[in-house]
């Protein structure tokens, strides 16, 4: 059974009096305990909203997140609040997360607190083990947040959820913050502690040469939808959908030269609007291969290979089709 199972999951939010976002739109996805599930797209794609959704941050408007077959809302309140501690995220700013005027040690150990689990010495030494284990020594406990550099402050974040041994975290753009030197520290650190704990992750980027190394399995997000789900080690060289080509191919420099396209393909354009998206493919107003069927007909996710899924008519011949403008070099 799936650790994780969004079903036809929808988020809609109000704009205004009348209007309605849909931040997430009919999205299934399931997640096995162990791995490590990428979730890209661009900026405002719902990525970060998914995630939320997940951990029942969020409630969905239609469809229901499934953990470990249970649906969170259906338990008692008492029940949910047990429950989501195995359900955890970590964001982009860990300045943001941590409480400035707290100490180290009494932000890791602020969620054992909360939970009221153990007396306070026993809540020290997990929060003193757990910091320990993402390499911040005793002599960080009694520091605060601004005498900390950005990756220390994301492995303080890091220690914070893993006291409460989480089954599930969510990683929305952990690293995204940090320099690349210490981005690779930090994704060094979550594989060992996904190792040593039988820790799943969610990994959210906009940027995809960061999940392709760690992932077991890559869904690409597009306006509110997914497009494309795989094996990971099967997007880079045999995607399908005309949105991921363009999403390697802008990534030039991360990228061996074996998983970039032949030709640069600029993307275009704004996102649309996820009040008012496009009609049938949402790609469509961006896509080099949209022909008349696109614009009336959604197309559905196919799945095309064993676990490899595409949401688009042509997935198996766009790349051999004309593009209606010419990309870049
Ligand atoms: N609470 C909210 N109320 C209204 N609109 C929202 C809310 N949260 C998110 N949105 C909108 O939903 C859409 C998806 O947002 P989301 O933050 O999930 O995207 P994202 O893929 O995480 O983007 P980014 O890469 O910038 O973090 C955006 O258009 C955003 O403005
Ligand atoms: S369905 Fe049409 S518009 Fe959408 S990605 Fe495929 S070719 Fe492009
Ligand atoms: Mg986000």
């Amino acid at each position: 059974m799936p650790i994780i199972a969004a079903q036809n999951v929808s988020v809609r939010f109000p704009v205004g009096r009348r209007k309605v976002l849909t931040a997430v739109d009919d999205v299934s996805i399931s997640v096995r305990r162990g791995e490590t599930f990428g979730l890209i797209g661009e900026s405002g794609s719902g990525k970060s909203t998914l995630g939320r959704a997940i951990v029942c941050l969020e409630r969905p408007s239609e469809g229901r997140v499934l953990h470990e077959g249970a649906n969170p809302y259906e338990m008692s309140r008492r029940q949910m609040r047990e429950h989501r501690r195995q359900y955890q995220i970590v964001f982009q700013d860990p300045a943001a997360a941590l409480n400035p005027r707290m100490t180290i040690l009494k932000s890791v150990r602020e969620p054992l607190d909360a939970a009221s689990k153990g007396t306070p010495e026993e809540r020290n030494a997990i929060a003193l083990e757990m910091m320990a284990r993402v390499g911040l020594g005793e002599a960080f406990a009694g520091l605060y947040p601004h005498q900390l550099s950005g990756g220390q402050k994301q492995r303080a974040c890091i220690a914070r959820v893993l006291t409460l041994r989480p089954s599930l975290i969510v990683c929305d753009e952990a690293v995204a913050a940090l320099d690349v030197s210490i981005q690779a520290d930090i994704l060094n650190l979550l594989a060992e502690l996904q190792q040593e704990f039988g820790l799943t992750y969610l990994f959210i980027t906009h940027n995809i040469s960061v999940v392709e190394h760690i992932s077991d399995t890559i869904a690409v997000m597009y306006l509110g939808r997914i497009v494309e789900i795989a094996p990971a080690e099967r997007l880079a060289k045999d995607y399908l959908h005309p949105y991921t080509q363009a999403l390697l191919s802008a990534e030039p420099v991360a990228l061996p030269s074996s998983m970039r396209p032949d030709r640069r393909i600029v993307l275009e354009g704004e996102l649309p609007s996820p009040m008012n998206p496009p009609s049938g493919c949402r790609f469509r107003t961006r896509c080099r291969y949209a022909d008349d069927h696109c614009a009336t007909e959604t197309p559905p996710l196919r799945e095309l290979a064993p676990g490899h899924f595409s949401a688009c008519h042509y997935a198996e011949t766009f790349r051999t089709r004309p593009g209606q403008e010419e990309g870049g070099e």
